[in-house]
């Protein structure tokens, strides 16, 4: 028996979980996600993955398909059968099957939405190796399409974008348009340059993180300054440090960006102060 997953109501193993091949997620990418992290058998941030969960699917004309409640109580009930402490929740929730392969959406009333969760269990998640070493990532043109803010399936170029990063012996790809960093193929992006944190503004440019906003957050609460704007991939070989931050990553220190080493080629000091404070706050107010 393996992980325990859920699907449309039912919680089920994982080898007799099914959807249908004519499902518009299958089809036609037309589906959304979220990823909660899990530290001690609790959830991070959840109420802000909920938010935007229901951001992304306003966009996309499609309802949230059941109440924060709920959909906290089948998180909760996937970390209890999967003894979960540390780990991630995916949530996925496709336009439904609507019995057939077509360009129009079909009507919601008749074709309900598929929602599935599933949970991996991430033992040390907080302490990675990484966390101490740095990250070395490489740019690549960011050729998505132009609602990164909606937090689709679509992730066929930012998996080539890991391949790009792996074959140069990197950990990760940074995307840049017109000669500007929007952020990492699944993290945003950030430099410091004297004691001030450089992030791309929001928009629909970058997807709008919820561990970036948690971050700003925390990093003005301890007076440090911030400005929301693009930076080049020669500003930031140039920068003082530089990090990424998401959901599976938290806070996570990047020390070569395209074979250069930035500052000193060791994870900055401002960068560990941050992912501390992150941890340790965000730790507070897990549910
Ligand atoms: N990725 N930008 C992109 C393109 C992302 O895919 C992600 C998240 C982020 C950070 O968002 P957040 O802080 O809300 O996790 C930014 C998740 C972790 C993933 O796909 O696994």
């Amino acid at each position: 028996m393996g992980r325990t997953v859920y699907v449309n109501g039912t919680y089920l193993d994982e080898a007799e979980a099914m959807i249908s091949i004519f499902d518009r997620g299958f089809l036609m990418a037309d589906a959304v996600y979220e990823v909660t992290s899990v530290l001690g058998g609790r959830l991070l941030n959840f109420a802000g993955h909920l938010a935007r969960l229901e951001r992304s699917l306003n966009e996309l004309d499609m309802a949230m398909p059941m109440n924060a409640d709920g959909l906290l109580e089948v998180h909760r009930e996937l970390l209890r059968l999967n003894g979960i402490h540390d780990g991630l929740v995916y949530l996925q929730i496709t336009r439904g099957n609507p019995g057939d392969r077509d360009f129009a959406f079909p009507d919601p009333e008749t074709t309900p939405l598929t929602v599935v969760l599933f949970t991996q269990n991430k033992p040390g998640l907080a302490a990675s190796p990484l966390a101490e070493s740095g990250m070395k990532v490489v740019s690549v043109d960011d050729i998505r399409w132009g609602r990164r803010d909606i937090k689709t399936v679509q992730l066929l170029y930012p998996s080539m974008a890991k391949m790009i990063a792996k074959k140069a012996g990197c950990d990760d790809a940074w995307l840049v348009e017109d000669g500007l960093v929007t952020e990492g193929s699944s993290n945003n992006a950030y430099i410091v340059k004297g004691g001030k944190i450089i992030t791309h503004e929001l928009g629909n440019d970058i997807l709008h993180g919820i561990t970036r906003a948690a971050v700003l957050r925390f990093a003005r609460e301890a007076q440090m300054e911030i400005e929301e704007r693009a930076f080049s991939v020669s500003e930031a070989q140039q920068a003082d440090e530089a990090f990424v931050t998401s959901a599976s990553a938290f806070v996570m220190p990047v020390v070569e960006l395209d074979g250069r080493a930035i500052g000193s080629g060791k994870p900055g000091k401002q960068t560990k102060r941050l992912r501390e404070i992150y941890l340790e706050e965000s730790l507070k107010t897990a549910i």
